[in-house]
């Protein structure tokens, strides 16, 4: 009875730190089609899903094609983290951002900072993707982005998506400079992972189509995010250490 209730509790702490760390949606690796993406290293992710690096306070960085399960991987990682008992966040890239940025419209910039600092993992997912707000009176979103993860930096792990390649950062972040000292950082421990491949949402937009009776047609069903990334050949080539 005793261990019954004590696994009650167990899985509500589970079920409430899933609830409150910013995921949306819970995937998980069991759902993820390795076969649909043959130059993915499966054996790399299984480990990764061990969250060794977690322990070791390493950063991880994934980049590459639209729709490759960048974001698919790193959600199935929270949730792994969360039922481990780590504490973990997880937020797109421009929330992250505009959560900091109204720290600093409202006095409470110090506050939200250690929120983002103190996790033992933080994820923050698909940089590159959505505006970054750019005020004159405000700090670039380099600067925001590197006070975050100069102080997590060594202490705790950082898990980064991108859709677009890390030369294209500065721009993206409105300073070259700055966006260069945080690849510096990123660059010195991060495990990296570039991952060259089919959409498989694009895959999906086809088979609906045809189970419709449609004729496929790839320019149609084509998100036009995937344009952003055709410079993905800068980034190191696949499973960098
Ligand atoms: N190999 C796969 N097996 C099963 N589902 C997948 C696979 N790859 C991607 N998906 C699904 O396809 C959708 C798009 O994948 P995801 O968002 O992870 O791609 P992404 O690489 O992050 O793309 P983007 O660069 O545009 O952010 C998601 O719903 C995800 O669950
Ligand atoms: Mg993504």
């Amino acid at each position: 009875m005793l261990g019954e209730e004590a696994n009650t509790r167990l899985a509500q702490r589970i079920e409430r730190r899933l609830d409150t760390c910013g995921l949306r949606e819970r995937k998980t690796l069991e759902a993820f089609d390795f076969d649909f993406q043959p130059d993915l290293d499966k054996a790399l992710i299984q480990q990764l899903a061990l969250l060794d690096f977690v322990r070791r306070k390493e950063d991880l960085v994934f980049t590459g094609d639209p729709g490759t399960g960048k974001s698919h991987i790193f959600q199935a990682l929270v949730v792994r983290a969360c039922e481990q008992g780590m504490s973990v966040r997880y937020a797109r890239g421009v929330d992250l951002l505009d959560d900091l940025y109204a720290g600093l419209a409202d006095g409470t910039y110090r506050q939200r900072l250690k929120h983002w600092t103190r996790p033992e993992l933080l994820v923050i997912d698909d940089v590159g993707l959505g505006q970054v707000r750019k005020r004159d009176d405000e700090p670039t979103a380099a600067h925001t982005l590197f006070n975050l993860l100069d102080s997590r930096h060594g202490q705790a792990s950082t898990a980064i998506t991108s859709n677009i390649p890390l030369s294209a950062w500065g721009r993206y972040l409105g300073d070259t400079t700055l966006a260069g000292a945080i690849l510096d950082r990123l660059a010195m421990r991060a495990i990296r992972v570039h991952i060259k491949g089919p959409s498989y949402r694009q895959q999906v937009a086809k088979d609906r189509a045809q189970a419709l009776g449609a004729k496929p047609d790839d320019d149609r069903h084509q998100p036009s995010a995937e344009a952003v990334d055709s410079d993905a050949s800068v980034d190191k080539p696949c499973h960098e250490r």
